[in-house]
């Protein structure tokens, strides 16, 4: 059986770890949600105080502090910062709203992008975020482009956030969504933007089930193939 490597990428909340994680359990695939290591960045980074000309201090936490992921009982992913667990902290609106710029530094991109390309290497994997396809795994077998309205984004994150029992106001969410997809997007940096052989597939309205079979449809006749 061939392994492959499946990228997906796509604006914030358009369901890309949702359904990665999904895909990662039926194919028992590693999954790696690199949103999730630049959040730890920023909440090393906000934690100490630091800002944008901080960039080297920021490094020198990210060593000291290493990020890994663990798995809860109930079988979800986990996230630490040295022996810190931080997979909560990570969503709350303080970093969400400061990732952008954290995640605009070449240093710390060039830091995050090493450590993803290491876990990736030989293993059968499934990575999300924004350049996974173009920069992190240029040559990955699959690779995914997901997007959907900005109101449809608004409303899932909403409702993520009500479950997580994190506050949040539905028109303040859709405002910070697009401002997030417009720094994301605009950024010199590895912006956000589908690879040239990516697969672009608008979630509007597709029910998650849909989103998966869709793509692990795809991933299982590539897998299949050799
Ligand atoms: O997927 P997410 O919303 O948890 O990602 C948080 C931020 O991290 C996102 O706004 C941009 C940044 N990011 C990135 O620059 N590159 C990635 N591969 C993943 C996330």
């Amino acid at each position: 059986m061939k392994l492959i490597r499946i990228a997906i990428d796509g604006p914030a909340s358009s369901g890309k770890s949702t359904v990665a994680k999904i895909i990662a359990k039926n194919l028992d695939y590693t999954y790696l949600d690199t949103g999730a290591m630049y959040r730890s960045a920023t909440y090393l980074a906000l934690k100490n105080g630091l800002g944008e000309k901080d960039v080297n201090a920021i490094l020198d936490q990210l060593a000291e502090h290493p990020i890994s992921f663990g798995r809860a009982e109930d079988g979800s992913q986990t996230v630490f910062v040295g022996d810190q667990d931080v997979t909560l902290a990570i969503r709350q609106n303080d970093v969400t709203n400061n990732v952008s710029w954290v995640s605009a530094l070449p240093e710390i991109r060039e830091e995050l992008v090493n450590q993803q390309r290491r876990i990736a290497e030989g293993s059968a994997i499934i990575m999300d975020g924004r350049d996974i396809g173009t920069v992190v795994l240029p040559d990955a077998e699959l690779k995914i482009f997901l997007i959907a309205s900005v109101e449809e984004r608004a409303e899932r994150r909403f409702k993520e956030n009500q479950e997580k029992g994190i506050e949040s106001d539905f028109e303040t969410l859709k405002e910070e969504i697009a401002a997030r997809d417009y720094k994301d997007s605009h950024r010199k940096l590895s912006p956000l933007k589908a690879a040239d052989d990516a697969i672009t597939f608008d979630t509007t309205g597709v029910s998650i089930e849909g989103v998966v079979n869709f793509i692990q449809e795809k991933a299982e006749k590539m897998i299949d193939m050799n």
